[in-house]
């Protein structure tokens, strides 16, 4: 069945975001000319990563949320959406208010939809993510992804009980309660703006995304996603991890021959493009590897590979 006929049949319409705004200034100097999500991840731009995402998770219309300066460049990179046969659109966040902020600049266009926000630096990649990504699109409430992380005080953390069921929530906590980080993922139904709007924030000062789950805990409504062993969780958020990421991605391209997160090979293979308008996206960058990649991908669809 393809992805397409899955959708029409069990998926309600989700729409995404991508939060791609923020100051990135745990990679100052990098981000005081470009915005983080712009950074290549060896082949591609970061945010390619949680678009690929978006994509695997059924959406078909993204709002990108940046900063007001860096909107032009996210248009001139993305477009309209419609070669890759999807919808983009656009909106700025003027201050990094928090994750839940998302769904306040959202409103308008979630228009009450249920939804699937994605951070724009958080690259998921592993065996089974598909599968993950449908069950939690046909659970309501909302659904969060945890992964094991050996440095729990960094994250919002998520305590399961032996039924998988989530227990507790916390912020960064100085205690942590289990090693279950929560990850950029969020699939919330359509009350999320109007619980979005009624969170106050925090003594950080930022309208949190854990408040919001908070709410769908309290009424037994949120659900876990847990991340397996092996399965890559990784952010850009450092010098470090940007540069980790990017070898990780060459390693596994040039080691298996195949694209990790490719947006042009995923609305293929969800039946948003046709093979010819793949062989097009791919003529347009035949100079580079990836385009040549693309152009491997063509050749191999057609039965010449
Ligand atoms: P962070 O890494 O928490 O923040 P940042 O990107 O500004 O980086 P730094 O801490 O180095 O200053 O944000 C995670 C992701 O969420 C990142 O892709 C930016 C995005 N974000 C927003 O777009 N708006 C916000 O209000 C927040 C808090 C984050």
């Amino acid at each position: 069945m393809t992805g397409e006929r899955r959708d029409a049949v069990s998926r309600p319409a989700r729409k995404g975001i991508v939060l791609a705004g923020g100051y990135g200034s745990r990679l100052f100097p990098l981000t005081f000319g470009v915005s983080k999500q712009l950074m290549p991840i060896y082949d591609k731009p970061l945010i390619y990563y949680p678009i690929a995402t978006q994509i695997m998770a059924g959406v078909r219309e993204i709002l990108f949320i940046t900063t007001p300066e860096d909107r032009a460049a996210f248009q001139r990179l993305l477009g309209d959406g419609s070669q890759w046969g999807m919808a983009f659109s656009y909106a700025v966040q003027d201050h990094p208010r928090g994750l839940a902020d998302a769904y306040r600049i959202g409103r308008s266009f979630l228009n009450g939809a249920p939804s699937v926000l994605i951070l724009g630096d958080n690259i998921f990649f592993g065996h089974g993510l598909q599968a993950l990504l449908d069950e939690a699109a046909g659970q309501p409430g909302a659904t969060v992804f945890a992964s094991m992380v050996s440095d729990p005080s960094r994250f919002g953390v998520v305590e399961i009980d032996a039924a998988q069921r989530p227990v507790t929530i916390e912020e960064k906590p100085v205690a942590p309660r289990s090693r279950w980080a929560i990850t950029g993922l969020y699939f919330m139904d359509g009350r999320a703006c109007d619980i979005a709007d009624e969170v106050e924030p925090s003594a950080r000062g930022e309208i949190e995304i854990v408040s919001v789950l908070q709410r769908y805990l309290d009424e037994n409504s949120l659900s876990v996603e847990r991340l397996h062993r092996g399965f890559a969780w990784l952010d850009a958020g450092t010098h470090e991890s940007l540069h980790q990421a990017g070898e990780f991605v060459k390693t596994l391209q040039n080691r298996q021959g195949l694209l990790v997160s490719s947006p042009e090979e995923l609305a293929y293979r969800h039946g948003l493009i046709s093979l010819d308008g793949l062989a097009e996206l791919a003529d347009r960058q035949k100079q580079s590897s990836y385009g040549a990649a693309l152009a491997d991908l063509v050749a191999h669809e057609q039965g010449n590979g």
